[in-house]
């Protein structure tokens, strides 16, 4: 059947910005809570609402076609998954941890330590690189508890805003690994599904452009236009509309994020005034 099915989160630190990217691509969802499955009204997708850790193997097996993941659990799961791209957002890192009070002086302190952690494999190829031999327990959920009921001297688990290591009195001493959401597809996957997520990267990619750029209207002199427009970098060049008042007129861009404040604060001392600077919603180049 021609609908791509994309596993998405049921509930945790990737759901809701996964959902709402698929959302802002204009794709709606009639979900009722606690469904694991819905069908798009007006694409031809179906989503699926599985737990994090199945998701490659799910992807990998083509039950689903595609899935938006962690890159920290494609690459602990080493499943046969092709990796689309990173979609920026649930950036995370796995990290080692040591009890707030225990001593830490670099990774030779790990030496013939126990190491609980979620992430097997990410975190032996971690230890084996530093040449560090310990034992490594693994356990499926709530590592950060581990020290504390005597199980491990460390742990290796996902840090984000750092509140589950605060909570368990735990010190995050190394990083292992960055992540954040990816886009993984299944490597058996037809020609007509293929077309179909051509479709959706169009459209994320939109989303993703209008995120990271904003639209920009300032009025200037007409002797310091020239100056104005070198400093604007704009999709082509800028657009220029005269003003009711002679000698005076608008102009209107598209600037980056990144060096957004630069822009601003260099079109002020070139003469810029009433700046405005709004948001775009869907971009496309
Ligand atoms: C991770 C990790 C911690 C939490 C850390 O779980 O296991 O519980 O996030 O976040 P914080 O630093 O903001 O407190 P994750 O959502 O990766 O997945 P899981 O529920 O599948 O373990
Ligand atoms: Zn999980």
């Amino acid at each position: 059947m021609n609908i791509l099915r994309i596993a998405v989160q049921k509930s945790g630190r990737l759901s809701e910005s996964s959902l709402s990217l698929i959302k802002e691509c204009g794709i709606d969802f009639n979900n009722g809570t606690g469904k694991l499955k819905s069908e798009a009204t007006n694409f031809p997708a179906e989503l699926l609402f599985l737990r994090d850790d199945d998701i490659p193997g799910y992807v990998a097996d083509g039950v689903a076609d595609v899935g938006i993941v962690g890159e920290n659990v494609v690459v602990e799961k080493e499943q046969n998954v092709e990796l689309v791209e990173k979609l920026g957002f649930s950036k995370c890192r796995l990290s080692l941890a040591v009890p707030r009070g225990q001593e830490y002086n670099g990774l030779q302190d790990l030496q013939n330590k126990d190491i609980a952690t979620s992430y097997p494999k990410i975190l032996g190829k971690f230890l084996q690189e530093n040449g560090i031999s310990a034992r490594i327990h693994e356990i499926s959920g709530s590592v950060e508890i581990a020290p504390s009921i005597g199980l491990a001297e460390a742990i290796c688990d996902i840090v984000s805003s750092g509140s589950t290591l605060m909570s368990n009195g735990l010190r995050e001493v190394e990083v292992v690994f960055r992540s954040e959401a990816v886009m993984i597809a299944s490597p058996q996957m037809s020609d007509e599904k293929r077309a179909i997520l051509q479709k959706l990267l169009f459209r994320i990619h939109s989303v993703q452009n209008a995120q990271k750029n904003k639209y920009i209207l300032l009025n200037t002199p007409k002797e310091a236009l020239g100056k104005i427009i070198e400093i604007l970098p704009g999709m082509k060049s800028p657009t220029v509309l005269p003003l009711a008042i002679d000698g005076w007129c608008s102009v209107h861009s598209v600037i980056h994020e990144d060096d957004f404040w630069e822009i601003i604060e260099n079109l002020k001392n070139a003469g810029a005034e009433g700046i405005l600077v709004v948001p775009i919603e869907k971009m496309i180049r």
